[in-house]
């Protein structure tokens, strides 16, 4: 299995060879079936003659104090089994002393990095400050590193496709960014590596993340928006083991929602676990 991964730029480059198209997928590993299928869509738009690079690689920057970088799941084993078999070339796994030049993550704030914007102000960029400029950054680096023509992300993580689809125009990164669709459990969770974090009980009641922003949904295609988000929140309000960070109904680029296409996200915290969710929704005439 080791043959299917690459720790350097330079053993990753090797691997490559003159190989074209390039498509890659970023994960923080801990892959589950929600990876797999951005993998199988990689291959499926590359074909059998391209190269499908999965990165594999926790980025500190991303995680501010007292979030879960210490125990964000290292799978690195069974990272390497579930991307060959969906067919990924290779798992550009490197240390952080590759990606920052140094090991001392007390020193990554002062490198340069990537400013996210005023849409990296809202939302989890509330929640969570600093996470979205060191999501860019990785994702900046890593498009420069393997110089893909095709670069698949989860729409699950919805603000973070939009932003990267941002920087990939800002920045002119020479790639095509695709959003595939989210992949989720039978009573409808979206797939995260961080739902192993849950208890069996914060699981059960994790169902109602989705379900809450399906009926915001269909009350907003019926009266509106801000209806739309009462509706959901509504749904939660019985469970005080579910924390609302939010829930909103948003215009498909995440401002103001008008009558027409929207979109509904979520954030809630279950016991020490945050997750996310997001739908497409249709947003009806009195918003
Ligand atoms: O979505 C993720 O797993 C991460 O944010 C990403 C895009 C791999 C960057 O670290």
């Amino acid at each position: 299995m080791t043959s299917h991964l690459a720790s350097t730029h330079a053993e990753l480059l090797a691997a490559r060879g003159a190989s074209s198209p390039v498509a890659v997928v970023m994960t923080m590993g801990a892959l589950h079936e929600g990876h797999a299928t951005l993998i199988r869509e990689a291959r499926a738009v590359v074909g059998r003659s391209g190269f499908v690079i999965v990165t594999n690689f926790v980025n500190p920057t991303q995680f501010g104090a007292g979030e879960d970088f210490d125990r964000y799941p290292r799978t690195l084993d069974r990272d390497l089994e579930v991307s060959e078999l969906a067919g990924a070339d290779v798992m550009f796994a490197p240390s952080v002393e590759e990606m920052y030049g140094t090991d001392r993550l007390d020193l990554l704030g002062d490198q340069v990095m990537v400013d996210p914007g005023s849409l990296g102000d809202i939302l989890d960029g509330l929640s969570r400050p600093g996470h979205f400029k060191g999501m860019l950054t990785i994702v900046g680096k890593f498009l420069h590193l393997t110089a893909p023509d095709y670069a698949f992300f989860g729409e699950k993580d919805y603000q973070q496709l939009a932003l990267i689809t941002s920087m990939v125009k800002s920045l002119r990164f020479p790639v095509s960014v695709i959003g595939v669709p989210t992949v989720r459990e039978d009573d409808g969770l979206a797939m995260s590596s961080r739902n192993r974090y849950l208890s069996a009980q914060e699981r059960k009641v994790a169902a109602l993340v989705p379900r809450a922003i399906h009926v915001a949904a269909e009350v907003a295609a019926q009266d509106g928006a801000r209806a739309g988000e009462r509706a959901g929140i509504a749904l939660l309000a019985d469970h005080p083991e579910i924390s609302l960070d939010y829930l909103v109904v948003t215009n498909p680029e995440l401002g103001e929602a008008v009558p027409g296409e929207g979109r509904v996200l979520i954030a809630v915290r279950l016991g020490t676990t945050r997750l996310i969710d997001n739908i497409a929704c249709r947003v009806g005439g009195k918003s």
